[in-house]
């Protein structure tokens, strides 16, 4: 049990980009959260940051030990998507709270494991959903729902990059490409705006002429959800950058950029536009990863379920697997009506200011992102 000082106490695992350049740097801006260990398979950073930081650094072999030890209260789980699993599952079976970076698993059997799991479990696990606690997206989301653009009827979204062959992200099939790590974004946004699941999915893809990446680089994505309100996104691992999205109601359009991003410099903005005209909407930039750690954290010392629980990252996981089976066959794939109980809340904004993020420099064995 928690003393009402205390803080939530966790370990990073994965030392890589994300780690370095966001989630390490912005727990500090947290008042409840303190990292405490590192768990890595590189021996400079097992050095390098455990000095930076002050904290321990672990091997995986001793992962196990790490989370007997009584020296975490939680895991920041940031591997490669397909080596997410066996983290998850040995940190709930031992009683530690889990933030899981997206998409939550590799497959859907492992989502509906890591899901079965959480059931059971008396530590609380929660999808690093950053946007969740970003000011701009509560209240575009919290609008939609109190029906200020009208009837929601269509959304459109892109989200692309210029992403490396050589990053993990590269090579590693479709569970490593374009729409598990960045078409997560649209489709959540959209299964959060719209406040319902979809039902039938299609999708195209095309590999572009002189990139080296073993999946389709640029993916189209149709999706049909209940009351016959569709969406699509494309997302693309291979073209300039570009993130935005427009949300049409009967009332008014909704045109989101940036909307996906975060940084010292990214604030999320939209315009909306109706009969009467356009009015911009502009949010500072806060510091994502604290948000989250800080809303997670208040989750566990105050014993409550985080919003952004197993479900709603398997429910994300479903469509991207519907996705996979549509690239492979070319067909429509039908879901099975799902509803949730729980979205996003107004009063789950916050407005931590943003961390210094470490320059490229001085990042350490990361296989930058970006070509
Ligand atoms: N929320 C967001 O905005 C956001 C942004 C980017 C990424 N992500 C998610 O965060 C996760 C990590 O992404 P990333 O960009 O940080 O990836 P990355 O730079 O490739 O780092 C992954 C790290 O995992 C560790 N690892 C353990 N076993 C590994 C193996 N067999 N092969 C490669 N690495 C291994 C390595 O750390 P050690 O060397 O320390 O062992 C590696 O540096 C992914 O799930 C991704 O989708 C989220």
């Amino acid at each position: 049990m928690f003393g009402s000082k205390e803080k939530v106490r966790y370990a990073v695992v994965g030392g890589g980009q994300i780690s370095q350049q966001a989630f390490m740097p912005g727990i500090a801006r947290t008042h409840n959260s303190v990292l405490t260990a590192l768990v890595t398979g590189d021996p400079v950073k097992a050095e390098d940051l455990a000095k930076a930081y002050g904290i321990k650094a672990w091997s995986y072999d001793d992962y196990g030990a790490l989370l007997n030890s009584g020296e975490i209260d939680a895991v920041y789980i940031a591997t490669p998507n397909a080596l997410h699993t066996p983290y998850v599952i040995a940190a709930l079976e031992a009683g530690i709270h889990v933030l899981l970076e997206k998409p939550a698993a590799a497959s859907l059997a492992d989502a509906e494991q890591i899901l079965a799991l959480q059931q059971r479990s008396k530590a609380k696990l929660m999808i690093a959903y950053r946007l969740h606690h970003e000011p701009g997206t509560v209240e575009m989301v919290t609008r939609a729902h109190n029906g200020d653009f009208g009837d929601l009827r269509a959304f459109t979204a892109t989200f692309a990059q210029n992403v490396a062959e050589a990053n993990s992200r590269g090579h590693n099939g479709y569970w490593g490409g374009p729409v598990p790590d960045m078409g997560t974004y649209p489709l959540n946004a959209v299964r959060n705006l719209f406040g319902e699941e979809p039902v039938w999915v299609h999708a195209i893809g095309t590999k572009t002429p002189g990139r080296g990446f073993n999946f389709d680089d640029t993916v189209a994505v149709t999706l049909r959800f209940p009351g016959d309100r569709l969406a699509q996104f494309t997302v693309s691992y291979a073209t300039a950058p570009a993130e935005r999205f427009t949300l049409i109601g009967t009332k008014a359009t909704i045109e989101a950029s940036p909307c996906f991003m975060f940084g010292p410099k990214v604030g999320i903005s939209y315009t909306e536009t109706t009969a009467e005209g356009s009015k911009v909407h502009k949010f500072d930039p806060v510091e994502q990863f604290g948000n989250e750690t800080q809303y997670f954290s208040d989750c566990i010392l105050q014993d409550r379920q985080p919003e952004a629980d197993a479900e709603e990252g398997y429910l994300d996981m479903r469509v991207l697997d519907a996705v996979e089976r549509s690239l492979q066959t070319g067909d429509a794939v039908t879901l099975e009506p799902r509803s949730r109980d729980r979205r996003i809340d107004a009063d789950q904004a916050l407005h931590l200011k943003p961390a210094k993020e470490p320059t490229k420099e001085k990042l350490i064995s990361v296989v930058p992102q970006s070509a």
